[in-house]
């Protein structure tokens, strides 16, 4: 408890609003309530299929808060762990909370690069896929606010294999409202087969942003 005050204040701080209102509960409480999934540290865990979400930039972890929350993500009857995010997305009350949370999982949790789960997948191959991502998600993987892709580098690979599954079946970003996602959705269709996705994750997996 001798740390929380600090802390507390330090969050409330950066996340100060210009009406002058501060969140009641700081980043580092909310986030307790998901780290049963997320893990401690914010670096996924794949028996319960939640990703790594620690360091991913802020614009993105609260455009996709803001998605589970409107159920323009994880309302598709066939999407089993946006499903299970949903709900927790909900919990969050108000813009101030979800922005400190935010704030915490984005600048004070560091990104972890998992071990690699997705077996056969050919990098050179991937290669050649990954020039159509790059205008997006960056030569490295880092992402771009322009075009509103989030970084790839950091992700699991067993995740990006099944967003990428969710996009081409469209149990991801088919929804009208979903203009991000639907504007990856039209490019999962680059990649023609789980082998293709599984190319260009294990290209993925080399990149060091
Ligand atoms: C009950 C388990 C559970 C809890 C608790 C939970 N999540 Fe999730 N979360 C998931 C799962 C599963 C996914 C993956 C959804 C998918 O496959 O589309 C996810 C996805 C996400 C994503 C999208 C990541 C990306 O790369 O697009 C964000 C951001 C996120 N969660 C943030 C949070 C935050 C912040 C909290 C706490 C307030 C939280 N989650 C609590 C299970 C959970
Ligand atoms: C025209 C721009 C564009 C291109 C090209 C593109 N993407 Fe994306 N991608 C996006 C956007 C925007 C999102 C975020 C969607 C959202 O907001 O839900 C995204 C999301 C993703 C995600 C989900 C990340 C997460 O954290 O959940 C993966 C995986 C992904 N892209 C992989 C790829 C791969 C692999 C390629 C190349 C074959 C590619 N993308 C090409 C724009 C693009």
């Amino acid at each position: 408890m001798r740390i929380a005050l600090p802390l507390l204040a330090l969050t409330a701080l950066a996340c100060h609003r210009p009406d002058g209102a501060t969140p009641v509960i700081s980043g580092k409480e909310m986030f307790r309530a998901c780290t049963a999934c997320h893990g401690e540290h914010g670096e996924g865990n794949a028996t319960i299929q939640a990703p790594a979400i620690a360091g991913l930039p802020d614009w993105y972890v609260e455009s996709q808060i803001t998605k589970f929350r409107t159920g323009v993500r994880g309302a598709h009857p066939d999407d089993y762990e946006g499903l299970r995010m949903r709900p927790m997305s909900r919990q969050m009350m108000n813009p101030a909370e979800i922005h400190s949370v935010v704030h915490y999982v984005s600048h004070d949790l560091k990104p972890v690069k998992g071990a690699k789960l997705v077996k056969d997948g050919d990098a050179t191959a991937g290669a050649a896929s990954y020039a159509t991502c790059i205008a997006c998600h960056g030569v490295k993987g880092e992402g771009n606010l322009a075009t509103k892709a989030p970084p790839l580098a950091q992700l699991p690979d067993w995740y990006m294999l099944a967003q990428l599954q969710k996009f081409k079946k469209g149990i991801r970003g088919a929804n009208p409202n979903d203009v991000t996602g639907n504007t990856m959705r039209a490019m999962s269709a680059v990649l023609v087969d789980e082998q293709a996705m599984k190319n260009v994750i294990a290209h993925i997996g080399t990149l060091n942003p």
